[in-house]
């Protein structure tokens, strides 16, 4: 297993990675024991990702996350890492207004959320925003392909940037918002060899999710691979590394069967009284 450096992760430390060739590695968390388990793992970046509004609120999209929750989210994870890089996802409509609200937005991701950079969804037309947040201290990661908050101008969760010309556009966005100042970007979904272009052509580190194997990290949504949920559809490019949600179902349905037995709870999981207590306290009825 390789040793996990115990220094800080931030902005320069995955410009470095990159630079040296080491693989980066993000995943999400919403929680504060998610968040601590991910840390102590040597995860390097913790996403608080909207997929929140999916994988726990229920939702059927990103898009009714709104700024509050990713707030309150963000902060119950800040609290957990230690070692971490905590990124907080701005949700739909929160940046899109004009750069005041973007920036009013990002600044209570990092005030009240305690998140140490913002990500948000888009390309060349998300770049005046970009630029506004890094001028006024606040680190920015793009994130590019797929992006979840337009699934419906979109047309469903598909792969983009397969033909040519589409995929000249995520090239272009990909230049625009390292120009803008950007310090990483996910791309969402595009083909492999698409991502190893943009990997190669870009100084800023590239955190692939269904992009294949050349980026420069990859990131995954933690319920996802760990098989932790209730949806039945699983993309593709996810993989398992464990079922945590047949193992929990299993708990669950022993739990049923013990409490309708009469086996649990058993003696050693109660907590006796002493003789002479008890025998005053039947006394006392009598
Ligand atoms: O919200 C999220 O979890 C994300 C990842 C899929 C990158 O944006």
């Amino acid at each position: 297993m390789n040793k996990v450096a115990a220094e800080r992760v931030n902005t320069a430390y995955l410009a470095r990675m990159k630079r040296e060739g080491r693989r980066i590695t993000m995943l999400t968390a919403y929680d504060y024991p998610t968040a601590g388990m991910l840390d102590r793992a040597g995860i390097d970046v913790i996403l608080v990702g909207d997929s929140v509004g999916n994988v726990v609120l229920g939702y059927e999209s990103t898009i009714p996350v709104t700024l509050d929750d990713m707030v309150h989210h963000a902060r119950a994870v800040s609290r957990a890492a230690q070692r971490a890089m905590v990124v907080a996802d701005l949700p739909f409509m929160t940046y899109h207004l004009s750069t005041r609200d973007a920036l009013a937005s990002a600044g209570r991701l990092m005030q009240q959320g305690r998140a140490q950079a913002v990500k948000l969804e888009g390309g060349r037309e998300v770049t005046e925003q970009i630029r506004m947040m890094v001028r006024s201290g606040i680190p920015v990661m793009a994130h590019i392909g797929l992006t979840p908050q337009s699934v419906y101008q979109l047309g469903g969760y598909r792969v983009q940037g397969k033909e040519a010309e589409a995929a000249f556009k995520l090239l272009d966005d990909a230049h625009a918002v390292q120009e803008a100042g950007a310090f990483a970007m996910v791309l969402e979904c595009v083909p492999a060899p698409l991502a190893r272009m943009i990997t190669e052509e870009l100084h800023i580190p590239t955190i692939g999710i269904g992009a294949g194997p050349h980026c420069d990290g990859q990131v995954l949504v933690t319920h996802d691979m760990l098989s932790l949920g209730i949806g039945e559809f699983t993309p593709r490019f996810v993989k398992k590394y464990a079922d945590l949600g047949a193992e929990v179902a299993q708990a669950l349905a022993s739990f049923r069967e013990e409490v309708a037995g009469g086996q649990f709870p058993a003696p050693e999981h109660g907590f006796a009284m002493p003789e002479e207590e008890l025998e005053k306290l039947k006394k006392g009825r009598n």
